[in-house]
């Protein structure tokens, strides 16, 4: 389908499928908005400009332009263009927020009657269906690693042979460590020019046959419990590493266990906001059945996370350790299908980055939803870096807040909704 040779690229310009487009009316909806940060960027042009200039340079003898895959647009800006111009699109998303985000968009878009003449949309977890038979995908590039190679290999088992790669990055973020994870899947990779700071590569020859990088598993000495196994997908946060400030999290409540010291008793559910490989929930679901500690006694465990890798690595989890039967796992975007007032303990790691940049507003976001579901008297445990000093969040967001630990890396907090 594509008529130029592998190894080189077709010459990229700006296009109608950029020019003509209105990214400023873009929302970054749900997460924070500011003046300064847009729910656009320039690879995001590069990359549609890119998938024009292969579609001019492509022979259209069998049968016109394939659907475009889209895998991780973060709030549309790959998505819409292409729509609007009329090409169907698949699209893949790992963070239920990035989906929340593009479908506000569409109706955004829809609404003001830019997508009268839209192509159809259709949506697909990141899975063999989402690039089965694919000729084009267009990929923001994930920041992290694994994530890229679980792609690439999802990729090169199950998208045509002739398959196009384009991945799309902002040059700061970029490293030649992403070449090298592509190699291992393509034939051909090939960095494009740059342009306004931002790149291509183009992967094409997909090397079939290699073993499923994902999901990987290791095993962790917990204190007072013994080997913890954790499992990772490739796009879960941290992989199978158990997070320092998770452990200094655990270290703490479980020396409060066994000092009798926290007043957990009466309390039968826990729920593990933003829950990664799961460890927190696991941890929790394991320490309640463990004679030592009895605070802990008779917990059911519900595991949450927006990402869609990382429930399945806490079902993983909790298989590896057998609770499964005591853990529910909900993909949801911040809290957002519980109900008020309704939990009486939240357990929360939080996140500090939202996509590629430091954003301590995703905490506070993560902080306020947890007030807002915790029931008066209700409590939150938290862990964060001590130098971010999230303390006065806690007071104002949800309540009275205690130091239960503290590091020169880490705090645990203990705040009660009032
Ligand atoms: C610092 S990690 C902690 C992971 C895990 N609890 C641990 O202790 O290793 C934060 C987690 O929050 C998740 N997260 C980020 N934003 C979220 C949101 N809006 N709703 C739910 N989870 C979110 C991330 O996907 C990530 O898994």
């Amino acid at each position: 389908m594509y008529p130029v040779p592998r190894g080189q690229t077709p010459p990229v310009h700006r296009t109608a499928l950029t020019a003509g487009f209105d990214f400023a009316a873009l929302s970054r909806w749900p997460y924070p908005e500011s003046p300064e940060l847009q729910a656009h960027d320039a690879a995001d042009l590069l990359l549609l400009d890119t998938a024009q200039a292969w579609w001019d340079a492509a022979s259209r003898d069998d049968g016109g332009v394939p659907p475009a895959i889209v895998l991780e647009d973060r709030h549309g800006a790959l998505t819409l263009p292409l729509l609007s111009a009329g090409h169907a699109v698949r699209i893949g998303q790992d963070a239920l927020g990035q989906e929340r985000s593009l479908d506000a968009n569409v109706a955004t878009f829809r609404d003001s009657g830019a997508l009268e003449d839209a192509g159809p949309l259709s949506r697909h977890g990141i899975g063999p269906d989402l690039v089965a038979g694919a000729r084009l995908i267009l990929l923001q590039l994930p920041r992290s690693l694994d994530a890229l190679e679980q792609w690439a290999h999802l990729i090169a088992e199950h998208a045509h042979a002739d398959v196009l790669l384009l991945a799309g990055g902002r040059d700061k973020h970029m490293t030649p460590r992403q070449n090298t994870v592509l190699e291992r899947y393509f034939s051909s990779v090939v960095p494009g020019r740059g342009r306004s700071k931002s790149r291509v590569i183009t992967a094409r020859g997909p090397r079939r046959g290699r073993p499923a990088p994902f999901p990987r598993t290791a095993e962790h000495q917990m204190p007072g419990l013994g080997l913890l196994a954790l499992a990772a997908h490739g796009a879960t946060f941290g992989g199978t590493n158990l997070d320092p400030g998770t452990a200094f999290l655990l270290r703490s409540l479980e020396s409060g266990l066994q000092r009798g010291g926290l007043e957990w008793a009466g309390r039968k559910r826990a729920v593990d906001v933003g829950c990664g490989n799961g460890t927190i929930a696991v941890y929790l679901a394991l320490a309640s059945q463990q004679a030592g500690l009895d605070g802990l006694g008779g917990l059911s465990v519900v595991a949450t996370d927006q990402s869609a890798d990382a429930c399945a690595s806490t079902r993983l989890t909790a298989s590896l350790n057998e609770v499964q039967d005591r853990i529910e796992v909900l993909r949801d975007d911040a809290l957002s299908t519980f109900p008020d007032a309704s939990e009486d303990l939240l357990v929360l790691n939080p996140p500090f980055h939202a996509g590629n940049t430091v954003d301590t507003r995703v905490a506070v976001r993560l902080m306020a939803a947890s007030a807002r579901v915790l029931r008066p008297g209700g409590e939150l445990w938290c862990v964060w870096n001590s130098h971010l000093m999230y303390r006065p969040e806690l007071e104002r967001l949800v309540g009275p807040t205690r130091q239960l630990a503290r590091d020169r890396t880490f705090t645990v907090t203990v705040s009660t909704r009032r």
